[in-house]
């Protein structure tokens, strides 16, 4: 880059200097969320950092992202040839890899429709709404009776761990049409390491960028690769079962209509873009690996701040009890009815900001931002945690509090303060399962709080603090939870 000459009129990056060969590795620490923050406030919202050879542009502040992601979307639209993301999927993710933009747009363009007829689609039983829902109200319900279970047995439970095979169930249902028992080895396992995927892929792995450290022995790595088959073998297990029972006049789920897709593809000679079959049904690797990690984790978050808040879960409840009554499930359509419940998960994820930045991106051409020359094929980091914690638009960003999201008189949501929060992304990557997240997150959490409350250990402290990563967790913990009255399960 030193080299690149600068066109006139535009500045040079600001940025710390570099050491050689590491950069800025050593002042980028373990909790780069924090570090590249506090960086922000010294260079501002536009600066560059080294990451071992490679310079990395750090993006912070509403304008300036907004910027980048809409108004200049198509150039920093890219993903940077990164080495972890040669893993992933066996090198062939949409969300990951570096396909040319055609294939990328084509594959997401096909992610979205199908993502969005599986969810909607009618579902089973006519109590539901639609298929999510039915999926939803059901894992929340069997996740309840294992929680009373597992009390039952052990005194208390660690929330992520069940959690996380609810929501696996979810997906799995929408694109491969089957759910797993709790007691399912090769599920459970594989979903529960899910935070060793989050810490490799997260923004700023030195490995990603420095080439010699590829070659040292490092544990981290060699268990990001052998999740990583092991996660494409159960992948493949499940697309090679809908191959076998295929039948074009029943597409059952997800799968199949990719599997259809490629079919329909083949009598379409004028298509101008080609897409592998293997990258069309491949999507699905997609769907389930962002699926599951990134809704469990904020649920996981959300029953810990319940814990944590004591006075918030008891107003929760309240609103649940005087808008839902304790007579029936609670469902899609009660959000716009449980107006605290919807200001909490705003409020968890803009605190937690559990994805504290995006997937990185890449510029795709020459571009400049704020005066400052980007080069093409320049790595770019989007710091949402900086945009949700920023002074600028939070009143003491610190402290977690629901009310920032109601109106003055505290009985509706305020969706323009709502609109602020940063995190599924903006412009031409922004998540394809936005609608998704967002009611799966409302109707489990809806479903527990109703019959649930959630207690610590006594005596013990929980540690909010988050282990960094692609999606930042809690710290494991043992939790205990109790029935609502009301809700008493037989035996218990
Ligand atoms: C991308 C957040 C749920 C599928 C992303 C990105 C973020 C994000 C921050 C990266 C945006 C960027 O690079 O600029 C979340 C959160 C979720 C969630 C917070 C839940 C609370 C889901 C679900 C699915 C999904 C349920 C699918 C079923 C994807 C895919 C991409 C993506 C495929 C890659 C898009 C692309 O590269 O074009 N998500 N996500 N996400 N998400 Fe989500």
């Amino acid at each position: 880059l030193m080299r690149t000459k600068i066109p006139e009129g535009l500045q040079k990056l600001p940025g710390p200097k570099p050491l050689p060969i590491i950069g800025n590795v050593l002042e980028v620490g373990n909790n780069p969320h924090l570090s590249l923050t506090a960086m922000s406030k010294f260079y501002g919202p536009v600066f560059q950092i080294q990451i071992g050879m490679r310079p990395v542009v750090v993006l912070s502040g509403n304008d300036v992202i907004r910027q980048a992601l809409l108004k200049q979307g198509e150039e920093f639209a890219g993903r940077p040839d990164l080495h972890s993301s040669k893993f992933i999927s066996d090198g062939k993710s949409l969300a990951f890899s570096t396909d040319q933009v055609g294939v990328w747009r084509a594959r997401r363009k096909l992610a979205l429709s199908a993502l969005r007829t599986f969810s909607t689609v009618q579902a089973k039983s006519s109590e539901y709404s639609c298929a999510l829902e039915e999926h939803i109200s059901k894992e929340g319900l069997y996740l309840i009776e294992r929680l009373h279970s597992v009390m039952k047995a052990d005194g208390s439970f660690d929330p992520f761990r069940h959690i996380v095979v609810s929501v696996a169930n979810v997906i799995c249902g929408i694109c491969f049409g089957q759910r797993y028992s709790h007691d399912d080895d090769e599920l459970v396992s594989l979903v529960n390491l899910s935070d060793e995927f989050g810490k490799i892929v997260g923004s700023g792995n030195p490995a990603d960028f420095i080439p010699f450290l590829r070659i040292l022995p490092s544990t981290m790595m060699k268990k990001f690769v052998a999740i990583n088959a092991r996660f494409s073998k159960l992948m493949k297990k499940m697309v090679n079962d809908h191959y076998d029972t295929f039948n074009k006049d029943n597409i059952r789920d997800i799968t199949d209509s990719l599997i259809n897709h490629c079919e329909d593809r083949k009598l379409d000679e004028n298509s101008n873009v080609q897409v592998s079959d293997e990258k069309i049904v491949g999507i699905v690797n997609d769907l389930f690996g962002a699926g599951f990690d990134t809704i469990s984790t904020a649920l996981s978050w959300g029953v810990v701040y319940l814990v944590a808040y004591p006075e918030i879960q008891e107003r929760l409840q309240r609103e649940l009890r005087e808008k839902i009554g304790m007579d029936r499930t609670p469902r899609l359509s009660d959000r716009t009815d449980l107006p605290l419940l919807e200001a909490f998960i705003l409020e968890i994820f803009r605190h937690s900001s559990f994805l504290p930045f995006t997937i990185p991106h890449c510029t795709s051409k020459d571009t400049s931002l704020n005066g400052y020359f980007i080069p093409k094929d320049t790595c770019v980091f989007v710091n949402q945690w900086q945009i949700n914690h920023d002074p600028e638009l939070w009143k003491d960003p610190s402290s977690f509090n629901l009310d920032r999201f109601l109106t003055a008189d505290g009985t509706e949501l305020n969706k323009i303060e709502g609109e602020k929060v940063l995190v599924f992304g903006l412009g031409k990557r922004r998540c394809i399962g936005e609608s998704i997240g967002r009611a799966e997150v409302f109707l489990f959490m809806a479903i527990l709080l109703q019959r649930l409350k959630f207690s610590g250990m006594p005596g013990e402290m929980l540690d909010m603090t988050p282990e960094y990563g692609l999606t930042m967790k809690h710290k494991r913990c043992m939790l205990r939870v109790t029935p609502q009255p009301g809700f008493e399960l037989p035996g218990t």
